[in-house]
């Protein structure tokens, strides 16, 4: 096709369009015209899929091409014929130059443009077909003003606008147009209602308007009209009678009005008569039984009324029968019992009243509506077995909103082609049928608003096809059955306003279609399904007002349930209830930000673990011991609190710690010798017992207990964290082992442990004192807090990341990562504390993981929440993750806003999803960040917190990320 484009069909073109009128043809003998002319229109168009590539400039002939076919003798073009070739662009004027063709068929192509008398000579053609093309614009009105031979149009489904040209009306041979599908308005030129050789005319689909004139009588050819859809008003002209051979009317979707004319009685060849959604009034003519071969009869949505004919009862062809919100009166005829071939029938949203007829559910029906009518009766007959022979065709049932009573026939199961069944709004009593189970088809049930009683029946689980199931405000009782795990399909359960018992079966987590449940208000109890955050497409759950107990299910759906979905259940807790639950949130220590120890070593990291016992002195016991023992009380605490100060304040050398004396008993204790152990040797507390009574030198608590600073008798300061956990720390062997394996982990970015303090009550672990206070107070606490850049950011999360490899690297799990246990340094470089203490605890299981040391919201890995999966050192990573999104965005892991909790991975992978990350990004660096730094940086965040510990890097990975991530710029800048 490209080649078209060089030199040769410029001199094509050259030659047709410009020398062969000048010079006449027979000068240029060599050129066939049809050749020539295939080439020119091939040339204008686009042939993506390569269509036309047998079409060649070369040949002598295009009768062998592709969609060209030639006349025997004469061997001029006569068809073209392009259907579904693919062909886009505008046709040009090369098909001008095939004088012979009868045929021109290019739908279902891309064709654009508008339709000029250039795009053949219509004078020839018998049949045009441009349908399904994007043609638009209006016809010239003289588009067929030669068109004497044209037996079929079509230019349906196209964009075609403007009035249908008046001289479409002069083509006397037309038996076909098909206009349907385009733009059309206006009225229809007069010259089309007398075109008596019409057999077929589509004009459905346009916003053509006017009236049928009565001239419509001549068109005794016309076997199908088609005026749906359009702006036509009026009445039906007297003149339809004559049309004898009318097979097929369609008036639906216009304003025609009136009642149907008397002599459409006539019309005994139409079979098919849609005149739904019009304003036709009065009754239905009784002579309507005279149109014998009518097989659907459509007059739904009129305002027809009165009584139905019982002459419908002659109509023995009539399989669809639609009369549906009309104003119909009275009952249903007894002589309908005679439309055997009914397939369908709908008199739903009219008047009328009676008993539902025992004919209704004979062998053939497949649809039946009966809806918002009055029927009442006993729904069992429908189905019942004494029917002898059962509606195997039965599709669709919709008795709704009538008064049926009864039960539903136990033999339902025998409707075996049943899709449809809605019964809803009427009253009927005992059991769902075991036998709903038999119906393999069924995909849509309403049984809602009846009076049912009894379970929602085992047997459910064989109807697998079923998408909807409704049965909410009925009577039922017992559990959920565990089988509703079979009905894959289930987009919709509602069971609400029932009695049910039992629990939410886990099996419902299978149902990965599911989208909107609504079991509220019944009384359901127990714990819902963790496994249920894995349904991908839940839209709704609405489980209020019942008695479900434990924890809401974390994650997907379950974190932005709304809180009137999960109201009214008491013993029910998690963020969308706004309580919290007890095995995951302990007590007061939750959000506390400052609870992880301080301390400085400016000086020496001594490498010299020397080992050395230390004895406290007396007076130093009874102050610790005394701060150990809270239940003491108040006065106790005051009076200890008054002797230790007058102690200090007298000699504080009293207090110090002195290293290598024995010490035999305590005050307060059972007698068991304190030991006290500094890695670096040399221990010398000046105020240490002081400070552990004086609030003022509390730094914080946290899960393990509070932290406070100190002093050593050489003025440096060390900060000392008590543990709460007493009653949960191993023995003193262990204890010391674990703390002294702790104590050898040395990292810049890490706290130093530096020494201990054993007894069986009281525990105390001493750190490295951290100036710079926690990164939460940086971050969070606007008073407390410096500004950090995006530089300070970068560093603390790289430090932080390397401290942690460094851990896993050591095979020590942190347990506890969060903001408030990353302290800042005198230089700004973070100090990760609180690291491996979940060791001292004699059991290490999931319980005391989540609720003591995990304890702080949003950190938290979701393998905490799930028995079945190992608890390793991801869960670091996961929380590390959290961090950095923290760090970046400046929000909290979980943030509370008025009524609504936010938490911020989702957050931040929602706004990741919808591309505006970049606003996550906290607002007081006021943009002063590299974005090629930050957004990959908030992506690594994003994969750290997978909810999948194996999908999480290793922290190794991370550092390295991290490393690549820097700008080179940036990097070098710093050095
Ligand atoms: C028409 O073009 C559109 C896009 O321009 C394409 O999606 C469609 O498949 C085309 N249709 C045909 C029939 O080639
Ligand atoms: C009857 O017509 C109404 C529209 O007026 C339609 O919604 C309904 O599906 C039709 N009923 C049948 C059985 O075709
Ligand atoms: C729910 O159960 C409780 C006791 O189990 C009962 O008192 C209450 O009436 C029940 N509610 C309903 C709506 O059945």
């Amino acid at each position: 096709m490209r080649a078209f484009l060089g030199m040769k069909p410029l001199l094509v073109l050259f030659t047709v369009f410009v020398l062969a009128p000048v010079l006449g043809r027979s000068l240029n003998p060599s050129l066939n015209d049809d050749v020539l002319g295939l080439i020119v229109f091939k040339a204008d168009i686009q042939d993506p899929k390569g269509k036309l590539a047998t079409w060649s400039e070369d040949d002598d002939s295009p009768c062998k091409w592709d969609g060209v076919k030639c006349h025997p003798r004469s061997n001029r073009v006569i068809e073209l014929s392009l259907d579904d070739f693919s062909l886009s662009g505008h046709i040009g004027r090369g098909l001008l130059q095939l004088q012979s063709l009868r045929k021109l068929s290019l739908s279902k192509n891309n064709l654009t443009g508008s339709l000029t008398p250039n795009i053949a000579h219509i004078d020839n053609l018998r049949a045009l077909d441009l349908s399904e093309n994007s043609f638009s614009g209006p016809v010239p009105e003289d588009f067929f003003r030669q068109c004497g031979s044209l037996r079929t149009i079509s230019l349906a489904k196209n964009k075609i606008s403007g009035k249908i040209p008046g001289s479409l009306g002069s083509c006397a041979s037309l038996a076909a147009i098909d206009l349907s599908l385009n733009q059309f308005s206006g009225s229809v030129p007069a010259g089309i209602w007398s075109l008596n050789g019409i057999r077929s005319l589509d004009l459905s689909n346009n916003l053509l308007e006017g009236e049928i004139p009565k001239v419509i009588g001549g068109l005794n050819n016309l076997r199908a009209v088609n005026l749906g859809n359009n702006r036509f008003t009026g009445q039906v002209p007297d003149g339809i009678g004559s049309c004898l051979l009318l097979r097929s009317i369609d008036l639906s979707e216009n304003s025609f009005s009136g009642n149907l004319p008397q002599t459409m009685q006539k019309l005994s060849l139409c079979s098919y008569l849609n005149l739904h959604q019009n304003s036709f009034a009065g009754e239905v003519p009784e002579w309507i039984g005279e149109l014998k071969s009518l097989e659907t009869l459509d007059l739904s949505g009129n305002r027809f009324l009165g009584e139905v004919p019982s002459s419908i009862g002659n109509l023995q062809a009539l399989k669809v029968l639609n009369f549906s919100a009309n104003g119909f009166t009275g009952s249903l005829p007894k002589s309908m019992a005679y439309c055997t071939s009914l397939v369908a029938l709908d008199f739903s949203k009219n008047s009328m009243a009676g008993e539902l007829p025992a004919w209704i559910f004979k062998a053939g029906l497949e649809e039946v509506s009966l809806s918002e009518k009055k029927l009442s009766g006993s729904a069992n007959s429908p189905v019942s077995s004494s029917i002898g022979n059962p509606p195997q065709n039965l599709q669709v049932v919709d008795l709704s909103l009538n008064q049926f009573s009864g039960e539903i026939a136990s033999d339902i199961g025998v409707l075996s082609s049943l899709r449809s069944l809605n019964l809803s709004g009427n009253s009927l009593i005992g059991p769902i049928p075991v036998t709903i189970g038999e119906l393999k088809a069924l995909d849509n049930v309403d049984l809602s608003e009846n009076r049912l009683s009894g379970s929602i029946p085992l047997e459910i689980g064989g109807a697998f096809s079923l998408k909807e199931l409704r049965l909410e405000t009925n009577f039922l009782t017992g559990k959920i059955p565990t089988s509703i795990g079979n009905c894959s399909s289930l987009t919709t359960l509602i069971a609400s306003q029932n009695r049910l018992t039992g629990p939410v079966p886990a099996a419902m987590a299978k149902l990965t279609n599911l989208q909107n449940v609504d079991l509220s208000f019944n009384n359901l109890t127990g714990g819902l399904p963790k496994q249920l955050v894995n349904l991908p497409n839940l839209l709704s759950f609405n489980i209020s007002h019942n008695n479900l107990q434990g924890e809401l299910p974390a994650g997907a759906f379950f974190n932005t349930i709304s809180p009137s979905s999960v109201s009214g259940n008491p013993s029910l807790c998690g963020s969308a209830v706004n309580k919290s639950c007890p095995t995951v949130l302990p007590k007061p220590i939750v959000l506390n930000p400052n609870s992880s120890s301080d301390s400085t070593t400016p000086g020496t990291l001594s490498s010299n673990l020397g080992h050395r016992r230390i004895i406290l002195s007396i007076s130093a016991l009874i102050a610790i011991a005394a701060a150990a023992v809270i239940v003491i009380g108040v006065i106790a605490i005051t009076v200890l609190n008054l002797r230790v100060r007058s102690s200090t304040t007298h000699s504080p050398a009293a207090l110090a710690l002195s290293a290598g004396d024995d010490f035999s008993h305590s005050p307060t204790t059972d007698g068991n010798s304190g030991k006290l152990f500094m890695f670096s040797g040399e221990p010398d507390f000046s105020t240490g017992a002081h400070a552990l009574l004086n609030k003022d030198c509390e730094l914080g608590r946290g899960g393990f207990g509070a932290v406070y600073r100190t002093v050593l008798r050489d003025g440096r300061p060390v900060a000392i964290k008590k543990l709460t956990v007493s009653s949960l720390v191993k023995s003193q062997e262990e204890f010391e082992r674990e703390v002294k394996k702790l104590g050898k982990v040395r990292h810049d970015n890490l706290v130093e442990i530096e020494g201990y303090y054993w007894t069986p009550s009281l525990q105390l672990i001493i750190y490295e004192y951290v100036s710079g206070g926690s990164l939460y107070k940086h971050l969070h606490d606007g008073a407390g807090g410096n500004f950090l850049s995006w530089n300070d950011r970068f560093n603390i999360i790289l430090g932080t990341a390397k401290s942690l490899a460094h851990l896993h690297q050591m095979n020590i799990i942190h347990y506890n990562i969060k903001s408030s246990n990353v302290l800042i340094g005198s230089s700004g470089e973070p100090k990760v504390g609180d690291f491996g203490l979940a060791r001292l605890l004699p059991m290490l299981d999931r319980y005391v993981l989540s609720s003591k040391i995990q304890s702080a919201l949003g950190y938290m890995a979701p393998e905490f929440a799930c028995k079945t999966v190992k608890i390793t050192e991801k869960c670091d990573v996961y929380g590390f993750g959290v961090l950095v999104l923290e760090v970046v965005t400046g929000k909290r892991p979980v943030e509370y806003m008025e009524d609504d909790v936010v938490v911020l991975c989702d957050m931040v992978r929602g706004a990741l999803e919808e591309g505006r990350v970049e606003e996550c990004i906290d607002g007081r660096l006021q943009g002063n960040f590299p974005a090629e730094e930050a957004i990959p940086v908030m992506k690594l965040g994003l994969i750290c917190t997978s909810q999948v510990p194996s999908n999480r890097p290793d922290m190794a990975e991370v550092v390295n990320i991290l490393e690549l991530i820097r700008c080179p710029s940036e990097g070098q800048e710093e050095l």
